[in-house]
């Protein structure tokens, strides 16, 4: 057993701490230089990443290196092979999807999360982790406008497909099937379980449906009105349909701020709609709920106050690096229900008198992700945020008024916040022949790295997507987007 603890090492141990401070310096200068780049209208990189499939991957080699190599030499290779495969989203043209960007706060927040490495799973395993994550949340709730902050439970996940996917295993929990413990499979005493939302609701509500064994049968569609908002009539018959067919109306999913055109469903209307039918209400804001940290579109939040759980991402739109998404349900013991489990090991003194986040959730362990919401709420302020937030609405405005101003290009959906969905259609051309056209033009603005927008279909319609949402984008970058817009249509 001696041999062990006297055996001379066959490498030098490492120093303290690993490794030399300098470096670490020098990555935090490289990152720093990126978001001065990032801010140089003469030296910004492509938005899309250009290389070709493959790239990236043949210049790593198969295997891990066996002996240690010097952290410069990697940070090299970080700038001659991994940047080049970078899309910015952090770009000031980075206009596709749900734009989003991070912030110098939120950086700092993610660093300093990373140097302190707190795992958030329980209490004990730092107190700081979880109160601060339950105040942010409620800082966050509040600041959006939403009453009675003391009925809300809120925990931080990865994504808004992770919250969603809480939100409806509580549903499930609370339709008081004991699912956790004796399952779903050969129960003759659980009817069919039915989800409902929208036709135009983002793909997560499947994917949870999928891993909660609801089946994606079973997931409602529900057809829209002309502004791409759930018809509540037709929720009403879909519900009252399946009761008289023997199933059981489980949850429905509302969306503020939906995926494709950001319209908002009538989440009053479907409150109502749920109390009668006492079924639970999700109400997916994953994009816009933030926006109501702006007093006059707090609109769009009606009703969310008598849902039963509600998610807003400020990873996608509140200047917060991936990933950070809020979920808040007024069901607590519901959620907790639904997911604690305390193995021995895990067991401490505290339990009755804390919030242990492992109990909420799938995941043991969790990431101080708080930290960063935190300074990024106090370094800008509400008033700092709802200011960007406006002005991005504001911009979206006036990118539709010059799309709208010019006969060849129309709009394709209302705009209620920051994206626009328009597309090219000149006089002549077939609904068809614009498809194809306006596929053309995006992948010919795109592949100029100068700008980067997405699409999406509307009506059966190919409609390009121009969403707002990066903290550097100013007016000129929008100028340039409609210049290169206009230039590929008529290359076309
Ligand atoms: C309305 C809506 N819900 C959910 C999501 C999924 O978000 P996440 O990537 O955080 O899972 C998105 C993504 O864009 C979305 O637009």
């Amino acid at each position: 057993m001696t041999d062990l603890l006297i055996t001379p090492l066959t490498a030098p141990a490492p120093a303290a701490g690993d490794f030399d401070s300098a470096v670490l310096e020098a990555g935090v200068d490289r990152i720093l230089e990126l978001f001065r780049t990032l801010q140089d209208a003469g030296a910004l990189p492509p938005v899309l990443s250009q290389v070709a499939p493959g790239t990236v991957a043949n210049q790593i080699p198969l295997q891990a290196p066996k002996a240690a190599e010097p952290l410069e030499t990697i940070l090299g290779d970080v700038e001659r092979i991994i940047v080049p495969g970078i899309t910015h989203w952090h770009h000031p043209s980075f206009f596709g999807y749900f734009a989003n960007s991070s912030s110098v706060p939120s950086l700092l927040g993610e660093f300093l999360t990373s140097g302190l490495n707190a795992n958030a799973m329980l209490w004990v395993t730092s107190p700081a982790a979880t109160e601060l994550e339950q105040r942010v949340l409620q800082w966050l709730w509040t600041a959006m406008g939403l009453p009675d902050v003391e009925s809300w439970f809120g925990i931080i996940t990865d994504t808004a497909s992770m919250s969603t996917l809480l939100a409806l295993a509580a549903a499930r929990e609370a339709a008081g099937y004991d699912v956790r413990r004796k399952g779903l499979a050969g129960r003759t005493d659980v009817p069919v379980l039915r989800v409902y939302c929208s036709e135009q609701t983002h793909s997560s509500i499947d994917k949870a449906c999928i891993t909660l064994g609801i089946g994606t049968d079973n997931v409602v569609k529900i057809p829209v009105d002309g502004d791409f908002r759930m018809r509540v009539d037709a929720l009403d018959a879909a519900m009252t349909a399946d009761r008289a067919a023997g199933m059981r109306p489980l949850a429905v999913v509302a969306t503020i701020g939906t995926t494709s055109t950001t319209s908002v469903d009538p989440v009053p209307a479907i409150a109502d709609l749920c109390a009668r039918e006492q079924v639970w209400l999700h109400v997916d804001a994953a994009y816009a709920g933030v926006m109501g940290i702006a007093p006059e579109f707090r609109w769009a939040l009606a009703g969310v106050e008598r849902a039963d759980s509600m998610v807003t991402n400020p990873h996608k739109w509140l200047f917060t690096t991936m990933d950070c998404s809020a979920f808040w349900t007024r069901h607590q013991d519901v959620l907790r229900s639904a997911f604690s489990l305390v193995a021995e090991y895990l067991v401490t003194a505290r339990d009755q008198q804390v919030v242990n986040y492992m109990d909420y959730g799938v995941q043991l362990g969790r990431r101080f992700r708080a930290l960063k919401l935190w300074m990024v709420m106090r370094a800008f302020g509400t008033d700092g945020l709802a200011a960007r937030l406006r002005d991005h609405c504001e911009m979206a405005r006036e990118f539709a008024a010059q799309v709208e101003s010019h006969p060849d290009w129309t709009l394709s959906a209302p705009l209620p916040f920051s994206l626009v969905c328009f597309r090219h259609a000149p006089a002549g051309m077939s609904d068809t022949e614009a498809d194809a056209h306006n596929a053309r033009i995006l992948a010919a603005v795109n592949v100029t790295g100068r700008a980067f927008l997405s699409h999406t279909k509307l009506h059966g319609r190919f409609v390009l997507r121009l969403a707002i949402g990066n903290i550097l984008t100013q007016r000129e970058h929008l100028d340039l987007a409609w210049s290169e817009l206009q230039r590929a249509a008529s290359a076309q």
